[in-house]
């Protein structure tokens, strides 16, 4: 037998710890669901669809870049005033960002050759004014979903405080009785989960596909830690037949 003989079982944990280990875990299972709650209740119909779909979930990170009502017009009532080529460029001005230096270089010399003849306050027409980048931003707000630095606050905090949830249920968890590569697996699958998610996150920023990353990593992220507090739940209060299982 090895120095550390047998490991001790949730089964063999003192009254005390039995209670404070099931009060704890208890409490983090319920605020695992309300965490899901309060995610499904933020991300659901973005697109105009009841529960939550990949297009939510993308349109949280990355944002609905072909909303604006300028893009609408240039393609739908005002495309007769403008060439495909001005058009284009505008359009990629939108999807860019609509920064006010690009708005100096590209945009505004086109603007100001189709549109402002009658876009400008002084037409008396009820029409948008665009002759000024704070003008033409009122037709040009374009959803780019959450913002770097938003991004950078909640992973800090993810990272931290789910980091710290893993480690304590993870301490509770090692002492449940299976089969160590098993045991190994979903200890780590969680951590591993959480990094791919908060990395899917920046990527689907870039990038709507990555969606479906978010989506799978957050379903393992989920499925693993009720697995940990499901099974250490059982084991505390069902002391598994046989005898006890050499340390692994
Ligand atoms: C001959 C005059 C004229 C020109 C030139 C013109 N527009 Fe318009 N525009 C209008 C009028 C009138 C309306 C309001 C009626 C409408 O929505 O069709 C309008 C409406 C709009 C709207 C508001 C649509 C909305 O969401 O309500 C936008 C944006 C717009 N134009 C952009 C442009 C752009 C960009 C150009 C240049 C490529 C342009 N317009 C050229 C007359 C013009």
């Amino acid at each position: 037998m090895k120095s550390s003989a047998t490991l001790r079982r949730l089964c063999d944990c003192t009254p005390a710890e039995k209670t404070l280990y099931t009060s704890y875990l208890l409490v983090v299972g319920l605020g695992y669901l309300m965490a899901m709650v309060y995610l499904y209740t933020s991300h659901a119909g973005h697109d105009q669809r009841p529960g939550v779909s990949l297009e939510d979930v993308a349109a949280n990170y990355y944002g609905n870049r072909s909303g604006t009502r300028l893009e609408a017009a240039i393609r739908g009532p005002m495309a007769g005033y403008i060439s495909a080529e001005d058009r284009t460029e505008v359009v990629a001005w939108l999807k860019s960002g609509a920064s006010r230096a690009d708005y100096q270089v590209s945009v505004e010399p086109i603007l100001e050759r189709s549109c402002t003849g009658c876009h400008n306050p002084r037409s008396g027409l009820q029409v948008p004014d665009l002759t000024s980048y704070a003008a033409v931003q009122q037709v040009a707000e374009v959803d780019l979903g959450e913002s770097l630095h938003t991004l950078m606050k909640l992973s800090h905090i993810h990272l931290f405080g789910i980091g710290l949830l893993l480690f304590t249920v993870g301490m509770i968890f090692r002492l449940a009785e299976m089969r160590g590569w098993i045991k190994v697996s979903l200890i780590a699958l969680p951590f591993a989960a959480m990094l791919a998610d908060i990395l899917a996150w920046f990527l689907t920023k870039q990038d709507p596909v990555y969606a479906t990353v978010v989506v799978i990593a957050g379903g393992l992220l989920g499925l693993s830690l009720t697995l940990q507090i499901l099974l250490s739940l059982w084991q505390l209060w069902v002391p598994p037949r046989g005898a006890p299982r050499e340390a692994e």
